[in-house]
């Protein structure tokens, strides 16, 4: 079976009514991204960054996975697919994907301060002063920015033994997860799916659609190669 490895940003979910981060009316026009998804952040105010994540997880709970995540979990039926998202929704796992590597976390998971226990909290709020197992604040498990990646090297692995990436939605302009198509094997088939320009990298065939519209088309390439 050929191997199939999409890598997903925000603007994968963006059908199912969930806002990206940069576009036009997205969220970081709405919020301080360091004071909402950042460490220093949750040091300065930490009800600020708990109600910041309550808020996505009670949005999440409200909203579907769209026809993109859908076709995405439906290529399982003929090929091995493997999705690294860098979105903390679920909805690709909703959809019927098997393999989702979370590169930032997962809305519907906490954890304790130091990360090593993690708990599923489902769209449930984490409430002000909540405490994990081992006594420390419990906080979201979220990777902020200055915080380590734990799961790139695992998506590097992955991403090394594709025969194919297609990456949609994604400004690819958040390091270490944009400079993971580097781990591509060369001369590999790589589609980008986004409705704007995007910087691609390389050799890139570009599907200037929004997702669901971009992954019918992928659907008809593929089932020529198959
Ligand atoms: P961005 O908001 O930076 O980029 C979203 C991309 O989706 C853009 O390229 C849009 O053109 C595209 N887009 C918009 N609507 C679309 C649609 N319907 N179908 C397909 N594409 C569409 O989001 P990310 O690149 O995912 O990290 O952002 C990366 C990281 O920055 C996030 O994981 C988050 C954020 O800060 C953390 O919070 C740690």
């Amino acid at each position: 079976m050929k191997h199939l490895v999409f890598l997903t940003g925000a603007g994968m979910s963006a059908e199912s009514g969930i806002s990206t981060f940069r576009d036009a009316g997205g969220l970081w026009e709405n919020y301080d991204v360091m004071k909402v998804a950042s460490i220093e952040g949750w040091e300065e105010d930490p009800e600020l960054v708990q109600q910041f994540y309550n808020d996505r997880r009670a949005q999440l709970a409200k909203v579907e996975p769209n026809k993109g995540h859908i076709l995405i979990a439906g290529l399982e039926n003929a090929f091995k697919v493997s999705v690294v998202t860098q979105n903390v929704d679920n909805l690709h796992e909703r959809a019927g994907s098997s393999d989702v590597t979370h590169l930032h976390g997962e809305l519907t998971k906490a954890c304790n301060e130091r990360k090593t226990q993690i708990q599923h909290i489902g769209f449930n709020p984490i409430r002000p002063g909540e405490k994990a197992e081992d006594g420390s604040r419990l906080r979201p498990f979220i990777v902020w920015f200055g915080e380590a990646v734990p799961l790139i090297e695992k998506a590097a692995e992955i991403v090394s033994k594709a025969d194919m990436v297609v990456i949609i939605g994604t400004s690819m302009q958040v390091y270490p997860a944009a400079g993971l198509i580097r781990y591509a094997r060369r001369g590999i088939p790589v589609f980008l799916i986004d409705p704007n320009d995007v910087p691609a990298p390389g050799n890139v065939f570009v599907i200037k659609e929004k997702a669901s519209t971009g992954m019918e088309i992928l659907k008809e390439k593929l089932t020529q190669i198959q």
